[in-house]
């Protein structure tokens, strides 16, 4: 079976004196935590073994949270990064965690949002060969890994924060691994800012020739929360499209129900525990719905 790994490691000096105690990951986007919208995109590709990687200080916090996983039928497991170099090395540190299978690894400050990105995450979680990316337009390409393509939209290269235009396509933080993927994370060495970068075991991919680079295009949302700017526009975008369709984003028990993974008789716990957050409230919603 797929394995899992979110990264959420980091230590968010662009978020300071926010991040100074408490992990980035942990910080509410709108209702909740950030790393439950990532938490639910591996959800919904159907990956239930999953590894958090924190840093040795947050680690604590993040298990506090989420425990075994076991409020959503999924199964949590934890390791650390102890300094930020790179986010390869989340392969490297999750070695034996992944074992023989296949990979996907999610960023912790990643949002994803999109009409049918269910059946695309899934899709690409069975694909147990090669690797799959997704591409998106920015206006804001110098800060992400970004895509070279050729005249017929074939990836070529991909550029990690290029500092002449290349192209608006950049490479969003979910990426699907074959088991290849450990060899290849052995392979890389530290770039010049002295990171193991996920751009380069990308490339190994790529110039195998089994790099599938999917296009999310405009009917998706990809918001990532590296700065106040950006994690103000995350929370209003939520609260925007959940006041409107009555329907929570990332809500895990949710999800965790819909799947069959946990019983009517969990959410109710689950809810007596949230008691009247507006958590609680919505779960009590989905609850006499079903
Ligand atoms: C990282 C990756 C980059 C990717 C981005 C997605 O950048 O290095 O390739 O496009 O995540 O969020 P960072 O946000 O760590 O600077």
């Amino acid at each position: 079976m797929r394995k899992g790994i979110v990264l959420a490691g980091g230590t968010g000096t662009r978020l300071y004196p926010s991040t100074k105690i408490f992990s980035k990951q942990l910080l509410t986007i709108y209702d909740k935590p950030l790393i439950f919208y990532p938490l639910s995109t591996l959800m919904l590709s159907e990956v239930r073994d999953i590894l958090i990687i924190t840093t040795p200080n947050d680690h604590e916090h993040f298990v506090r949270l989420l425990g075994d996983g076991s409020n959503w039928g999924i199964n949590l497991s934890y390791a650390t990064q102890e300094k930020p170099k790179g986010i390869a090395e989340s392969i490297l540190i999750g070695e034996k965690f992944i074992n023989n299978e296949s990979c996907s690894l999610i960023l912790g400050d990643n949002i994803f949002f999109g009409q049918n990105f269910s059946n695309r995450l899934i899709n690409a979680a069975t694909q147990h060969s090669g690797a799959t990316v997704f591409s998106y337009h920015v206006n804001d390409p110098e800060n992400y890994g970004v895509v070279k393509m050729d005249k017929n939209n074939i990836a070529k290269e991909i550029v990690e924060k290029p500092k002449s235009f290349i192209s608006n396509f950049a490479i969003t933080g979910l990426y699907f691994y074959d088991n290849n993927v450990v060899e290849y994370a052995k392979s890389l060495r530290p770039s010049d800012r002295g990171e193991l970068e996920i751009t380069d075991l990308n490339n190994c991919y790529l110039q195998n020739g089994s790099l599938n680079v999917e296009f999310l295009g405009r009917g998706y949302a990809w918001l990532d929360t590296g700065t106040h700017e950006n994690m103000l526009s995350a929370s209003n975008f939520v609260n925007t499209v959940q006041k409107r369709q009555g329907l929570m984003i990332s809500c895990l028990e949710e999800i965790a129900l819909m799947k069959g993974w946990i019983s009517k008789e969990d959410v109710e716990r689950q809810i007596s525990l949230l008691k009247n957050s507006s958590y609680g409230v919505y779960l009590a919603k989905i609850l006499e719905a079903s």
